[in-house]
């Protein structure tokens, strides 16, 4: 028999080399090739047309059941789960290590069981003690999870093969457990792969609400393993930065419901707390109108968030290439903000470094935050502040239009009740809401003759 071939897999996208390499070709990470147990080699009679059980189709319009769900207890969790836990299925949640996943999911864990749900929590980055400890501080070392350390996947499901299946169990975090079944050390991706896919199988058979806590890689994306974010039913990224007290959970992918709600939570002494209203926390309340800085009311799924944008312009004496650094916002997004300015209007970014930041660690992903950014850049570049009652929202194109984006409206809305009387948009959309005078501007020079002529 011939020698099974070696294969080499990247750990961190999961794609397979068959020679070792120091760069990943597919996604470009270094050091992530590790040997993996070599794959079996079909014959080359392979047929699978027969021998096999004959398996039921149904139409589409039988009535089917609605997954039931169960409330967490922390209605920001459920809300940015599109309504609740629902059995049987499986969540990844992802986020930088510090930032409060084991925190959140404890509190979770502790609402389930104090309200007569079975909460199983697994933890394989710290010992138990750690864990009690950690209870403690959030006031919940009297609620009844069922709480192990533990590494082995094996242990964990032949322990809970001898109990009545859980509601809901937590695994913290799946780079951490091991199969004996399968080569390797754990976190490769071999590993995570055989233990989330035995672990999946094991919460849709009981019924059982699973999540698996997952790394992240330095770009920001969910866990080395790319290949978890295709088995689960959810993936959820929680996100703030860690100097900061606020804390977004957003979900990325759910077969259950929507993905553009978020929950918004602020990271207190004794845990996390939620934080019902988000439309005020990311601004800085500042009293005397700044160059650069420029409110932006954003929305996250139905709800509005107003946040403030900061830019800074430092011309450059030298010929040293100027930097730019974007904290919050897309970097591509900044340099075509930058190159339309240049072309469409004729200012001249070229010999200056520029910073742009959204305030509170916020991390904008709404494409109407165009306008704003360009609001920011223009003020910071003609050193002219804007007035600070004024809102700016509105996509750019890259021939420099100004264009509509959804829910006017329910942004101006908001932006009067917060004190705010002046908002900047698209022309030609809806118009003025109640307690707001609205401008619409066309055309991207029109903002820019608006803000450098209005000293
Ligand atoms: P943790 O949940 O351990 O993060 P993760 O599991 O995502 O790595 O959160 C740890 C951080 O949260 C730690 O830096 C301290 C902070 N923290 C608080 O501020 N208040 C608290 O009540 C707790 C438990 C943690
Ligand atoms: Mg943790």
């Amino acid at each position: 028999m011939a020698k099974p071939k070696r294969r080499y897999v990247c750990q961190a996208c999961g794609s397979v080399a068959a020679r070792w390499q120091g760069q990943c070709a597919d996604c470009g990470e270094w050091n992530t090739l590790a040997e993996d147990a070599p794959k079996t080699v079909f014959s080359a009679k392979h047929d699978l047309s027969s021998g096999g059980r004959t398996i039921a189709f149904t139409p589409l319009d039988q009535p089917g059941e609605m997954p039931r769900r169960r409330a967490s207890g922390l209605a920001e969790f459920d809300r940015a789960l599109g309504g609740g836990l629902v059995p049987g299925s499986a969540i990844l949640m992802g986020g930088d290590p510090g930032i409060g996943k084991s925190t959140l999911l404890l509190q979770v864990s502790a609402h389930i069981a104090n309200h007569g749900g079975l909460a199983v929590y697994v933890s394989g980055e710290e010992a138990a003690g750690q864990v009690r400890l950690r209870a403690e501080r959030l006031g919940l070392s009297k609620a009844p999870i069922q709480m192990a350390a533990a590494t082995s996947v094996r242990d964990i499901l032949t322990t809970l093969g001898t109990m009545d299946p859980p509601s809901m169990l937590v695994i913290d975090s799946i780079q951490t457990m091991h199969s004996d079944q399968i080569e390797g050390a754990p976190g490769t991706v071999s590993q995570v792969r055989g233990c989330a896919f035995e672990l999946i199988r094991y919460a849709k058979e009981n019924g059982v609400t699973l999540i698996l806590v997952g790394h992240v890689t330095k770009d920001g994306t969910i866990a080395g393993p790319r290949v978890l974010e295709h088995m689960v039913d959810v993936v959820m990224s929680f996100e703030g930065e860690r100097s900061h007290q606020y804390r977004i959970l957003r979900s990325l992918k759910n077969r259950f419901g929507p993905v553009d709600e978020i929950g918004v939570f602020a990271m207190e002494g004794d845990g996390l707390a939620e934080v019902g209203n988000p439309s005020m926390l990311f601004l800085s309340g500042r009293e005397e109108p700044m160059a650069g800085s420029a409110v932006f009311p954003a929305m996250e799924g139905t709800r509005p968030v107003l946040v403030e944008i900061q830019a800074l312009i430092v011309r450059l004496q030298s010929g040293a290439t100027p930097r730019r650094a974007v904290v919050g916002w897309d970097n591509g997004r900044m340099a075509m903000l930058l190159a339309v300015l240049e072309a469409r209007c004729g200012l001249n970014f070229s010999s200056a470094e520029v910073y742009l930041n959204v305030a509170g660690g916020y991390r904008l992903s709404d494409p109407a935050a165009d306008l704003a950014v360009a609001a920011a850049l223009v003020s910071a570049l003609g050193d002219k502040p804007l007035s600070n009652n004024a809102v700016w929202f509105g996509e750019v194109s890259l021939a420099g239009e100004i264009r509509p984006v959804a829910h006017s409206s329910i942004r101006q809305r908001e932006s009067a009740k917060l004190g705010f009387e002046r908002g900047f948009g698209p022309a030609g959309g809806p118009g003025a809401e109640k307690g707001m005078k609205f401008t619409g501007l066309a055309m991207l020079p029109n903002l820019v003759d608006r803000i450098l002529s209005d000293a």
